[in-house]
């Protein structure tokens, strides 16, 4: 960036409309402007933090005029936690945001004959929706600007979540509106004990402390799961805070520990301890359950994530008669969620322990009709897989926030599957692949889905059906 820009004020910047990834767009001179954390029609002052030879990005230091679309944050925690970054707009207006960067994108990026992007499939809940809430421990919490300038003491420890692009700091959390009353009570409970009993927090520097992180997880049907991870292997320190735990919340139903002496705070390669209760929960979708451990992976919001596969069930308009592909399946919950309606799914995805879960769910449900495979997409399914098992009548695929690699795209390409389901949590590169394989299929639905109220991401599901030969 040219130095000179970084740190000027842009003043009186009027903000015109919403970008990708939250941001929303301004112009100074000609150039465009990203600033965060602000509304459309606000006017504001804006600090410039970077700076290209085509555009800017800014944040507000100072809002002249706000924007009629603002609505007041209900948490006290908003503009200092990055969790809920659209709490200052009303949810109807964050819906028709999230569509509309659906629109943006796919007209900007695959630029081919689009149908009418569907009205978003808004959330019932808005607020203590998700599943899974991950707090750490910190001997570095993040003070107030009021807190410095006071020149007074303040407690430092801190259980909550990192300050956006802050390894190092954790802003305290006394309500999360995430997840319900259990979840808050059981966070501020284990702080106050653990101040009370003189436990270490977590210092991320040093890399030293008895408490490091914190999560909860639960299922419908009142089952609970607490993970604590320990940044040191103490036994008494251990014992007083699972017994805690344990005699405090009657409701946890999976209570487990990690003794974590590494570097990072994951935990996939280390044992886990269970302390009380079962060694899972249990989610139920449609009467099917689904088996989850403290490794496996779950979509966060429940309810959307109902919403969402039963979008990619109808756009795959299965007859009971199909092969059905389940690209990047994770625990196999999609592959599992339709194979009442196909002849057969055979799922793939990487990790192994997920397609270990995949199975176990497949069993626990008494469906016999899924396969499922471990590796990187794009050595597994080659033409040799395609020969051992029947061609795909329907591909359904979740890729990653990065979308497809290309070879899978030109494998997609050369299968000619009649019908291909694309779920997204990234428009953008799911625009960018629908553009690739737009040699040989036009899209015919595109139904965005709100997973995540209160912020800017937006989950998408596009239909791709095969051109006719005389279309391609
Ligand atoms: C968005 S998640 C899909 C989740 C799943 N469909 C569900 O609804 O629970 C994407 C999945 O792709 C897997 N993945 C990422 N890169 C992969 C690759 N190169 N090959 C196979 N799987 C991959 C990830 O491990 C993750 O489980």
């Amino acid at each position: 960036m040219s130095r000179k820009m970084k740190n000027r004020v842009l003043e009186q910047l009027k903000i015109e409309r919403i970008a990708v990834e939250g941001k929303c767009v301004g112009h100074h001179e000609g150039k465009v402007v990203f600033v965060s954390n602000v509304a459309p029609g606000d006017v504001v002052d804006a600090r410039v933090t970077r700076g290209r030879s085509s555009f800017m990005e800014a944040e507000a230091i100072a809002i002249h005029e706000h924007s009629s679309d603002r609505v007041t944050p209900f948490c006290s925690h908003f503009g200092t936690c990055g969790g809920c970054k659209w709490q200052h707009i009303s949810y109807e207006l964050q819906m028709a945001y999230k569509r509309q960067q659906v629109v943006d994108q796919f007209q900007r990026i695959a630029k081919v004959p689009l149908p009418a992007v569907m009205p978003i499939i808004g959330a019932q809940n808005t607020r203590y929706y998700r599943n899974k809430l991950d707090f750490t421990f910190s001997n570095n919490r993040w003070l107030t600007r009021e807190e410095i300038d006071s020149g007074e003491d303040f407690e430092r420890n801190a259980l909550g979540f990192h300050i956006p692009k802050r390894f190092d700091k954790i802003v305290d959390i006394q309500h999360c509106y995430l997840q319900g009353s259990l979840s808050n009570d059981i966070r501020n409970g284990l702080r106050e004990f653990a101040l009370s009993e003189n436990l270490s927090f977590y210092d991320i520097i040093r890399q030293t402390g008895l408490l490091r992180n914190l999560i909860i997880r639960t299922a419908q049907e009142d089952q609970v799961m607490v993970i604590v991870q320990f940044g040191e292997d103490d036994p008494d320190g251990i014992e007083k805070t699972m017994h805690f735990l344990k005699e405090g919340f009657p409701g946890i139903t999976s209570l487990l520990y990690i003794v974590n002496l590494k570097k990072n705070e994951t935990f996939q390669d280390l044992d886990v301890q269970v302390y009380a209760g079962k060694d899972h929960i249990e989610e139920t979708m449609e009467g099917l359950r689904f088996k989850i451990g403290p490794k496996s992976f779950y979509q966060t919001n429940s309810q959307q994530a109902y919403r969402l596969y039963q979008v990619a069930r109808e756009f795959a308009g299965l007859t009971g008669e199909e092969t059905v592909y389940d690209l990047y399946t994770g625990t196999g919950t999609i592959a599992n969620f339709v194979a009442g309606n196909a002849q057969q799914v055979i799922g793939i995805e990487y990790v192994e322990p997920a397609i270990a879960d995949a199975k176990e769910n497949a069993l626990l449900n008494g469906i016999d009709n899924t396969l499922f495979y471990a590796g990187d997409m794009k050595e597994v399914l080659n033409e040799s897989f395609v020969s051992q098992h029947q061609k795909p009548d329907v591909i359904i695929t979740d890729p990653p926030r990065a979308g497809m690699h290309e070879e899978v795209v030109e494998m997609l390409l050369r299968l000619e599957a009649p019908k291909i389901v694309y779920v997204s949590c990234n428009p953008g590169t799911q625009a960018r692949d629908v553009a690739l394989l737009s040699a040989k299929y036009h899209v015919s639905r595109i139904q965005p889905v709100d997973m995540f109220p209160q912020t800017y991401h937006v989950e998408n599901v596009v239909l791709l059906e095969i051109k006719s030969n005389d279309d391609q």
